[in-house]
């Protein structure tokens, strides 16, 4: 930013707030994905494979981007998505991110690897939020953490499962974050002594740094090491559909299942019970070279539409592209990256402002549109490009 532009609004004004805040490290670990980043592109390029169609001469007086998501009333088609140590990224970023999505009216979920556990964020919003879930080879341990986000008055569970094994983000060896040896442990000394902002914010006023829900079994939560040991000794990559029943008979409340890219997987989920799926690659954190998260809605919509509720994330990053997977019959849409850069760049009203900034996008295209409710985003909206 100059001082001929001093206010940030889009997603990559905000990124760049991010950027200059943030440790090197740390900014990678978001901005980054699995190997050559292929599908990271993609997922948001492939959303200008779609065009708007517009149309004027209506009657746009009283547009409403509001909807229905999981069951509750939302401001917007639009969930913050469950993202891993948003705490590091800004202090006790997750109750940050918990009482913007307050302020706008739409779900906020609370990740398995959070810094703030789950009943530090609804303490702080006395409200209900969504929790994802990670299947961990301990089921005690699973059992426990739902018992706690029960407890915590939780009723929609997101169920993430494109995470048999950790995507290889190849920024996160370059950069020293996974290292142990003395030059990653120079290096990331050296990224954080650069970084003043962020060690008043978040290394100093934004303690604990443990991994919140889970404080009792990562051995060590405040060395990054530790925490990627737990990773891969505690990801369970032997699950499968059958596990879902497990998770039925313990959950009361919805399951939606994030990280679906084929309609084979999209039918076993609806099979199994769930009340929701996210089409999602992980932001292209995962299989890197899979496809875009939005050229696989369609066919997905078409195969499951009618029997479950349909999400989307990845690279969704203005309100055209919310309008574009509304239009391609998603309930709504997750978004990660955005939310954190604008936090982690902005603090909480940054986070408030971008989020406006997102639902007067929304509006403004439904105008443009000629449709005044979010049920009116059909097919007819858009065309290939
Ligand atoms: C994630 N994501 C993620 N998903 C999940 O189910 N549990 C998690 O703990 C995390 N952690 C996480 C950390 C970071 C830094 C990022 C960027 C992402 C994936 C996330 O929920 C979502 O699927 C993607 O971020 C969507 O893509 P965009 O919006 O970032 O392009
Ligand atoms: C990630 C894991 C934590 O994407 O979901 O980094």
């Amino acid at each position: 930013m100059s001082i001929f532009n001093v206010n940030p609004v889009s997603t990559g004004d905000y990124r760049r707030l991010a950027k200059r805040r943030l440790p090197r490290f740390l900014f990678d670990y978001i901005d980054g994905g699995a190997n050559a980043e292929r599908t990271l592109l993609s997922n948001s390029s492939d959303f200008e494979h779609y065009r708007l169609v517009q149309r004027v001469m209506k009657n746009v007086e009283n547009v409403d981007t509001s909807t229905t998501l999981a069951g509750q009333k939302a401001g917007m088609p639009v969930a913050l998505a469950p993202v891993g140590m948003a705490g590091m990224f800004a202090r006790r970023g997750e109750v940050q991110g918990a009482r913007s999505a307050q302020k706008l009216n739409i779900p906020f979920t609370c990740s398995t690897l959070g810094i703030c556990s789950v009943d530090e964020i609804t303490a702080a919003t006395g409200e209900p939020i969504w929790f994802q879930l990670y299947m961990l080879r301990d089921r005690d341990v699973v059992q426990s953490l739902l018992d706690r986000a029960r407890n915590a008055g939780c009723d929609t569970l997101v169920f993430t499962v494109d995470l048999a094994v950790a995507g290889l983000r190849l920024r996160d060896f370059r950069n020293g974050m996974l290292g142990s040896n003395p030059a990653s442990k120079i290096s990331r000394l050296a990224q954080i002594m650069t970084s003043p902002a962020w060690v008043m914010d978040v290394g100093i006023k934004g303690k604990p740094h443990t991994i919140g829900n889970l404080d009792k079994v990562v051995p060590d939560p405040d060395d990054l090491n530790a925490y990627k040991a737990f990773i891969e000794s505690q990801f369970d990559p032997t699950v499968t559909w059958d596990d879902i029943a497990w998770l039925r008979s313990i959950w009361p409340g919805k399951i939606i299942i994030k990280g679906l890219m084929e309609v084979d997987d999209a039918l076993a989920a609806v099979n199994a019970g769930a009340d929701g799926i996210v089409v999602s690659n992980h932001g292209g954190r995962q299989l890197d070279s899979v496809a875009s998260s939005i050229a696989k809605l369609p066919a997905i919509v078409q195969a499951v539409g009618g029997n479950t509720e349909v999400y989307l994330d990845g690279g969704v990053r203005d309100g055209t592209d919310v309008i574009k997977a509304v239009a391609l019959g998603a309930t709504g849409v997750l978004i990660g990256r955005p939310w954190i850069w604008a936090m982690a760049g902005a603090g909480e009203t940054g986070l408030c402002n971008y989020l406006s900034t997102l639902q007067k996008e929304i509006q403004t295209t439904m105008a443009l549109l000629g449709v005044q409710r979010i049920e009116d985003v059909t097919a007819e909206v858009i065309e290939a490009a």
